[in-house]
């Protein structure tokens, strides 16, 4: 049963670029017709938060893709650094353990109202089963993926970010409240390029997915604002 969230606020577009003009003009033509725009460690590094500031000027709510992953101390202060953007949504690493989360979530609270949604990452796509064993974790990848997201909630934060197949797994561990931002989404009219995992928006959606993080398929479209209302028009 999918979340009660408008079709067009589900869509966040990733602004993968370094180049400052063309995600200000992005985020200008798309404000109103997504939820927001995503900035992650490439846009975060080149524009620091100037460069947040011109593009959520545009009128858009902002997820900070910061994928925090350091001492409680550190990334609590990151955090607080982080709330004068007033960003809709930011994230963390899970693997960085329970004191981590709680200082994370501890120094969210402290926003002023509506305080960001903070988000976990549990196991990036990227890393096979085998790559998890070198590094000490025990796969299937699924399995640590639901683990990690159980021990998120544990920890009082608001969702986790997911791959499209690990929708249902984590949805039936953690409930119908808790979040799930899914990157890896792919209209079945556009390229999958190197994601490997994909699936539609509506598919996603009718899984259990209340954010999607879309990239290419609206940015690299030729008409993005036509690309962007496409998909909101499959997700009503
Ligand atoms: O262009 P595309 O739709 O593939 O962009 C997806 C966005 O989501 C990119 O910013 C990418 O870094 C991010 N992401 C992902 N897979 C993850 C986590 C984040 O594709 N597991």
């Amino acid at each position: 049963m999918p979340s009660q969230i408008k079709p067009t606020d589900r869509i966040f577009v990733a602004l993968d670029t370094t180049d400052i003009e063309l995600a200000v003009s992005l985020a200008q033509h798309l404000a109103g017709l997504v939820g927001g725009v995503k900035m992650g460690k490439e846009f975060l590094t080149a524009f620091g938060p100037d460069g947040v500031r011109r593009v959520s000027a545009c009128g858009m709510p902002v997820f900070l893709d910061t994928k925090f992953h350091d001492i409680p101390n550190t990334v609590a202060s990151a955090i607080r650094a982080a709330l004068p953007l007033q960003p809709f949504m930011i994230n963390i690493h899970a693997s960085g353990g329970r004191a981590m989360m709680e200082a994370a979530r501890d120094a969210v609270l402290e926003a002023e109202s509506p305080r960001p949604l903070l988000i976990a990452v549990t196991v990036l796509t990227s890393l096979s089963d085998q790559d998890l064993d070198e590094i000490g974790l025990k796969g299937p990848s699924q399995d640590r993926v639901v683990a990690l997201a159980k021990l998120t909630q544990s920890c009082g934060l608001d969702g986790v970010v997911c791959s499209p197949l690990e929708i249902a797994a984590v949805r039936q561990a953690c409930g119908p409240d808790f979040k799930l931002v899914v990157p890896g989404i792919r209209p079945t009219w556009a390229a999958a390029g190197d994601q490997k995992r994909i699936m539609t928006p509506r598919q996603a959606v009718d899984l259990g997915a209340d954010y999607l993080v879309i990239g290419r398929p609206i940015t690299g479209a030729d008409d993005p604002v036509a690309a962007a209302k496409k998909i909101a028009e499959e997700l009503a």
